[in-house]
C-alpha cells in the first residue's frame, strides 16, 4: 500500500530495498524526545497564532505526551515502513487522537523538523561534553596540586630534555582540555538558533511566530535564512571537529600513559580498576583502557571526514544524503563520552611513582642547560660558547660513566678554569626546576599560580 504521509500521488508502496536504504528509524529514534518537544512547541505556537484551534492543540499535546511515555517505557512499536522518527511519532499520534493529528504538520516540513531535532540533540550533547571536560580538568588539577614538586624528566623527541614537574606536565593537559571546553562553549553559542519554521526551504505563508518557538525551545533566536536552515549541518560538523581535536588530545595522553606504565619507565601504576591482565602471562598489567581511548580517535576522525564528504557536493537546499549525518555524530559522541570518562578515571586513580620519575629526571644529563646558563650568568660566556663548554662536560661525564653533578670541580675546571664550586647548586634536578620561574615555567611556585588560575575558572 502507498504511504499514509505522502501516498497521495503514489499507486504502490516501496520496494523492500527502497525501504531498507531509505529508513532511518533504526538510528534516528534517538531523537524522539527532541522531536516531541519540537512538535509541542510548534503546535502551541500554531494555536497561539490561530492557525489551529486550541482544542486540536490540546489533543495534539496530550497525544504527544502519551507517545513520550510509551517510548520511554518501551511500549512504543517503531516501524521501518514509517521511515523515520518524525513519521513514526506522527502516525502514532493519528492512531491516538484521530484527524487533529493531521494539523500538526501545518507550516512545517520534515526538513526543518529534522534540522531542529538534530540541533537540539547536538546542543545537549555539547552540554554533556562541557561537564565531562570539567570533571577531567578537575582530576588533573588535583593531581597537579599533589605533584607540584614532583620532578620528572621533560622530553622533546621523547629524549630527556630538561627536568620539569609532574604537576606542570598535568597542567599542560589542563590547558588542552580547557581549550576543548572553550571550543564547546563557542559552538553552543554558534548553534543557538532555532530552525523550526523554515519549512521545506522557502518559509511559509501561514502567520507563524518563529521567535515564539525559538524561545520555547531554549534558543537565543530563530535562524535568518530558510534555505540555509534546511541545508546546514555546520552544527554537526562543529561538534565532530571539536570531538576530533579533543580525541587527539586524549590520544596523546593515552600514549603517554601507555609509555609511563611500562616497567621500563615505571612512572605510574594504573589502578586495577583501569587495567587488565593477560590470559597467558601472569605478570602482566595492561593499559587497555588507554589503548582504546587512543583508538577511539580513529573512529571520531572518520566520522568528521565522512560527514564533510557527504556535505561537500550537495546543492542547496535539503538532500536525502543529509540523513547520513546522524550515525556519524551519534557514534562520535558515544566514543568521546566514553574516552573522557575513562581518562578521568585513569588520571584520578593512577599511582604516581615520584621516586622513579626523579631518578629518570637526573639521568641523561638533563641539567646540561642549567650548566650552560650558569656559565653565561656567572662566568659571562656568550651562550654559544657556554653550550660548547657544557657539551665537553657532558662528553667527559659520559666517558667516566657518571652524572654531571658527579664530576669533580677539578675535572670541570679542566674544561673551563673559571668554574667554581657554586656550579653544583644548579646541577641538581630540584635546583633546575626551581630556577624556571618565568611565567608559565616549571618552577613549583609558578605551577601553583597556574593551578590557582584554573581553580578559579573550573
Ligand atoms: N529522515 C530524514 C533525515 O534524517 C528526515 C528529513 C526527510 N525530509 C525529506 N524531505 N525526505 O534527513
Amino acid at each position: 500500500s502507498s504511504n499514509q504521509m505522502w501516498g497521495g500521488r503514489f499507486a504502490s508502496g516501496p520496494d523492500a530495498i527502497m525501504e531498507e536504504i531509505n529508513a532511518s528509524i533504526d538510528f534516528d529514534k534517538k531523537l524522539y524526545a527532541q522531536d516531541i518537544r519540537g512538535s509541542i512547541a510548534h503546535a502551541t505556537m500554531l494555536a497561539h497564532q490561530d492557525i489551529i484551534s486550541a482544542e486540536d492543540k490540546d489533543k495534539i499535546v496530550h497525544g504527544l505526551d502519551t507517545i513520550l511515555s510509551e517510548i520511554e517505557s518501551g511500549a512504543f512499536e517503531f516501524s521501518r515502513r514509517l521511515e523515520d522518527i518524525h513519521m513514526n511519532v506522527e502516525a502514532r499520534l493519528a492512531a491516538l487522537i484521530g484527524p487533529a493529528a493531521g494539523r500538526l504538520h501545518t507550516a512545517r516540513s520534515r526538513n526543518d523538523q529534522v534540522a531542529l531535532d538534530f540541533r537540539l540533540w547536538v546542543k545537549e550533547e555539547l552540554q554533556k561534553t562541557e561537564k565531562a571536560l570539567t570533571a577531567l580538568i578537575a582530576a588533573f588539577l588535583d593531581r597537579a596540586e599533589e605533584h607540584a614538586d614532583t620532578v620528572m624528566p621533560g622530553f622533546t623527541h621523547l629524549q630527556t630534555a630538561q627536568p620539569v614537574t609532574f604537576g606542570h606536565h598535568c597542567m599542560a593537559y589542563v590547558e588542552m582540555f580547557g581549550r576543548d571546553r572553550s571550543r564547546v562553549r563557542h559552538a553552543i553559542e554558534h548553534m543557538d538558533e532555532s530552525p523550526i519554521g523554515a519549512a521545506a526551504l522557502a518559509g511559509t505563508g501561514f502567520p507563524i511566530d518563529r521567535h515564539m518557538t525559538a524561545k520555547a525551545l531554549g534558543f537565543r533566536e530563530p535562524t535568518r535564512n530558510s534555505i540555509d536552515t534546511v541545508s546546514d549541518r555546520d552544527f554537526a560538523l562543529e561538534f565532530l571537529s571539536i570531538a576530533a581535536i579533543a580525541a587527539m588530545h586524549l590520544s596523546r595522553l593515552a600514549e603517554e600513559i601507555v609509555i609511563w606504565s611500562t616497567p621500563q619507565f615505571g612512572f605510574i601504576r594504573l589502578s586495577d580498576a583501569f587495567s587488565t591482565g593477560s590470559s597467558i602471562m601472569p605478570q602482566k598489567k595492561n593499559p587497555d583502557a588507554a589503548e582504546l581511548v587512543r583508538a577511539k580517535t580513529g573512529r571520531i576522525n572518520g566520522s568528521l571526514i565522512a560527514l564533510l564528504t557527504v556535505m561537500k557536493g550537495l546543492p542547496l537546499a535539503y538532500s536525502k544524503d543529509m540523513q547520513e549525518d546522524k550515525e556519524q555524530v551519534f557514534d562520535a559522541a558515544e566514543s568521546l563520552e566514553l574516552a573522557i570518562a575513562a581518562m578521568t578515571g585513569m588520571v584520578r586513580d593512577m599511582t604516581v611513582r615520584a621516586d622513579r620519575m626523579k631518578a629518570a629526571a637526573g639521568a641523561g644529563y638533563a641539567t646540561a642547560t642549567d650548566l650552560a646558563d650558569w656559565l653565561v650568568r656567572e662566568v659571562g660566556l656568550p651562550f654559544r660558547d657556554a653550550h660548547h663548554v657544557t657539551g665537553r662536560a657532558v662528553a667527559l661525564a659520559e666517558q667516566k660513566g657518571c652524572d654531571l653533578a658527579e664530576l669533580s670541580l677539578a675535572e670541570l675546571q679542566t674544561i673551563n678554569p673559571a668554574i667554581t664550586d657554586k656550579v653544583f647548586d644548579v646541577l641538581t634536578v630540584e635546583a633546575s626546576v626551581a630556577s624556571r620561574t618565568s611565567f608559565g615555567g616549571t618552577a613549583p611556585a609558578e605551577v601553583r599560580k597556574q593551578i590557582a588560575w584554573w581553580r578559579a575558572r573550573n
